[in-house]
């Protein structure tokens, strides 16, 4: 396939503070990581990139096979690194063929729908880079220590989600770039825009929102529950 998706799932979850590393811990039967590939698998065929925890490799693994089907030689296991821009420059390198658009996805957005994944590959252009959204609902302010400055204008602002796409070529020099650099980005359209590139933002889902605290593995919880409760 002319797309491959890099799901980053080597962190180690700190702020979750489960037992074992983020991506492996169960939702219902199944874990963050096999949810993940299950709408990863469900969406336009791609070779698909698991970026795995060191020494995890084995379950990523198990998780990929689980997920893709008669899709199986489309996937493949590296280890990941010690931050988020280091597990993606290793997806990154473990691409083959002739892939033109690479989506970067977190499985730590478990419940992300197949069609979000589309929606961003095909949004991708020849020089442009695009995420999902969300509009921003709370009531942000600007402050200085204890005092509230001003309103931030929400209309300025959006919640970005993965997966974000990108044509490979641009992102693959990007990421050399930022290596050249030592700059860490808090995302992949931070460091793809910091080479200059455009970023446009397509609409997200109330469903891809990240784990990271246990509350958020709750919710997860109970959106697959068959009660919905
Ligand atoms: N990630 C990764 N390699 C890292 C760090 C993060 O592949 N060295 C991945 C995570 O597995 C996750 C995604 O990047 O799918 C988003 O990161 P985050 O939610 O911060 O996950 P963790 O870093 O695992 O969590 P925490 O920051 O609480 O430790
Ligand atoms: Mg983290």
């Amino acid at each position: 396939p002319a797309t491959a998706i890099i799901v980053v799932a080597a962190g180690s979850g700190t702020r979750l503070g489960a037992d074992a590393p983020k991506a492996l811990v169960g939702i219902d039967e199944h874990s963050v990581l096999r949810h993940a590939l299950d709408q990863v698998f469900q969406a336009a065929p791609a070779q698909v990139i698991v970026v795995a925890p060191a020494g995890h490799e084995g379950d990523a693994e198990s998780e990929l096979r689980a997920a893709a089907g008669d899709r199986v030689e489309l996937g493949r296991v590296v280890t990941g690194g010690a931050t988020r821009q280091q597990s993606v420059a290793a997806g990154l390198r473990a691409l083959w063929g002739d892939v033109e658009t690479v989506l970067v996805h977190d499985a730590a957005r478990p419940l992300t729908p197949a069609a979000q994944i589309d929606a961003v590959a095909q949004a991708v252009t020849d020089d442009r880079g695009v995420l999902p959204a969300l509009p921003v609902v709370n009531t942000l302010k600007r402050v200085s220590g204890s005092a509230v400055v001003e309103a931030v204008d929400r209309s300025e602002l959006v919640a970005a989600q993965t997966p974000q796409g990108f044509p490979r070529a641009l992102l693959e020099k990007a990421y050399a770039l930022a290596l050249d650099s030592g700059a860490e980005y808090t995302d992949d359209a931070a460091l793809y825009a910091a080479a200059g590139h455009p970023v446009v933002h397509i609409p997200g889902s109330p469903v891809a929102f990240k784990i990271t605290v246990p509350a958020d593995l709750e919710r997860a919880r109970r959106l697959l529950s068959p009660e919905r409760g």
